[in-house]
């Protein structure tokens, strides 16, 4: 994974900074920056996008191989030392499965949650990086149990990104939604 990459950089300084959709869906506002678990962390792009708006963001991943393109994802950057934040104080990786590591984690206070999504539509098939990804992890059918996981333990809320006309994690209602071109922010409030 590269961080440094020049798609990333723009989109860290053109996307909007904390009024794009997912900085509004997980609670950042003016002075205010929440500590994330990103349950499902991947190659880390939305971990990396909410730490360069200003959130300490815990990742957890259950796959090795992708723990280990994002550990060596974070060396580079740190040692690149050309972000203007400290990659090392505000991402910190933990490998395991996030519903046992969240369980034994005494403080959520917002979780975020972007699990594969078994129908994909066609435009995020046609992503590399979604091909590889599922091509590595397969379907994360046991989703909606670690939304029920993540529920029971966040402290202010829990964010679920899902494709564009997807039903919703399991049949809880969120309390609202934020919706983009093709997918939307289910966010559940505790
Ligand atoms: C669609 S990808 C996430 C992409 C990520 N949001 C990004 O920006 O790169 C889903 C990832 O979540 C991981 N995952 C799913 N369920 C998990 C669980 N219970 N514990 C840890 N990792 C999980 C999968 O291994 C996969 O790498």
């Amino acid at each position: 994974m590269d961080f440094l990459s020049d798609a990333l950089n723009y989109r860290r300084q053109h996307g909007g900074g904390i009024k794009q959709a997912i900085a509004r869906a997980i609670g950042i506002k003016p002075g205010f920056r929440p500590h994330i678990i990103d349950a499902t962390a991947g190659l880390g792009k939305d971990s990396f996008l909410l730490s360069s708006l200003g959130c300490k963001v815990t990742m957890i991943e259950r796959s090795p191989v992708l723990a280990a393109l994002l550990v060596d994802g974070l060396e580079r950057a740190i040692q690149g030392q050309s972000l203007p934040f400290s990659v090392k104080e505000m991402m910190t990786l933990v490998k395991g499965d996030a519903a046992k590591i969240i369980r034994e984690t005494t403080a959520a206070h917002t979780i975020y949650l972007d699990p594969m999504y078994p129908h994909s539509s066609k435009s995020a098939l046609n992503k590399l990086e979604m091909r590889m990804i599922r091509f590595l992890v397969g379907d994360d059918l046991d989703a909606a149990k670690l939304l029920d996981t993540a529920l029971e333990y966040a402290s202010n809320r829990v964010v679920v990104k899902r494709p564009k006309g997807a039903p919703t994690l399991s049949g809880i209602t969120p309390s609202h939604v934020i919706t983009m071109k093709n997918s939307r922010y289910d966010v559940y409030m505790i």
